[in-house]
């Protein structure tokens, strides 16, 4: 959770991939920040922490399911060294259009003992 002069600025999380033990160790997450917040360094600060988190959990693969229009997003974790490494497109409707959905994962580094 990001915080700033006691309010909730923005939140991320991770859980299961698919529900099966062969993908136990296969995380997807989602952050996101207050659209009057973004800009100060909170959705890098989630995304580390839940890096970290993840990491020092065992897990191995972090995944992001990001829509393909979110530029911002998909750039956000290319700098964290995820990779595009699925597209679905018009998978989902919104507001009369097609929307497209972009995997990106990252293998997890071995936290520093
Ligand atoms: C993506 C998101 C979490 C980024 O949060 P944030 O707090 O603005 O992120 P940061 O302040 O740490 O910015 C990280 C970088 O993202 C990029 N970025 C963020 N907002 C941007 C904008 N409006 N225009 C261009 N680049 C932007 C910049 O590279 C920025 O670094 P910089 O400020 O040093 O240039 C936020 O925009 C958001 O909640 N979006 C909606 C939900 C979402 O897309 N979630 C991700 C799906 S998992």
């Amino acid at each position: 959770m990001s915080v700033s002069d006691g309010f909730v600025t923005g939140f991320g999380s991770y859980g299961a991939f698919r529900p099966w033990d062969g993908y136990a160790l296969t995380v997807e997450h989602s952050i996101y920040v207050d659209a009057a917040c973004r800009r100060h360094g909170a959705g890098r600060r989630l995304l580390t922490a839940l890096l970290d988190h993840a990491a020092r959990a065992g897990m191995h693969v972090m995944i992001g399911v990001i829509s393909a229009d979110n530029l911002i997003s998909i750039r956000l974790h290319e700098e964290f060294g995820f990779a595009v490494t699925g597209r679905l497109p018009e998978v989902g409707r919104k507001f009369d259009r097609w929307l497209g959905l972009v995997l990106m994962q990252k293998t997890l580094d071995l936290p520093e003992a």
